[in-house]
């Protein structure tokens, strides 16, 4: 990350399946509530996936679909929200297809989607150690630069 900005790395794993019968009987749940307030209060959002099948993961927009709830607060949580997307896949495309398939997904709620830059890392197997470290000097290169141009379209928007 550039000087003076953090990146705060949150999980999905917690989530649970969307039901809207489960919302109606038992409202929002807390792992939702927490991930929904982490969005709200950070400037930007920086969204790494996968690709499956040539889209998104279905447990990715999961998440994303409970984020969403109640309706009335996607305002809160995404309007004007600075997004990027990012992504690392094994084979030679990068997820170019899944981070396309998210692109109508923010703009559905408002986001900001930032387009000032790519990242899509292909031959994942090549590029990161067993410890997630990236061993590639170009990919490394590749994420600092997308990482900057993110942070500093971020630090430039008028504070709302
Ligand atoms: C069901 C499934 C479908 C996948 N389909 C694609 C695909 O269409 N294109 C692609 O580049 N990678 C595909 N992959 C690989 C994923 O993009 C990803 O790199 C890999 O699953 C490791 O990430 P993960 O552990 O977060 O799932 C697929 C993986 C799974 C499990």
């Amino acid at each position: 990350m550039p000087d003076g900005a953090e990146l705060r790395i949150e999980s999905i794993a917690a989530i649970p399946l969307y039901n809207g019968d489960e919302e109606a009987a038992h409202g929002i749940p807390e792992a939702v509530k927490l991930l929904k307030d982490a969005i709200a209060a950070a400037d930007g959002l920086l969204l790494v996936t996968p690709e499956y099948n040539n889209s998104m993961p279905g447990v990715a927009k999961n998440a994303i679909d409970w984020l969403t709830r109640p309706a009335a607060d996607i305002p809160r949580v995404f309007g004007g929200k600075p997004v990027a997307i990012a992504g690392a896949s094994p084979g030679g495309f990068g997820t170019i297809l899944s981070q396309n398939a998210w692109l109508p997904v923010f703009r559905t709620l408002g986001a900001d989607l930032w387009s000032g830059g790519r990242l899509l890392v292909s031959r994942a197997g090549t590029v990161f150690d067993a410890n997630g470290e990236i061993t590639d000097a170009a990919v490394r290169e590749n994420l600092r630069k997308f990482v900057a141009g993110f942070v500093g379209y971020v630090s430039v928007r008028p504070a709302s």
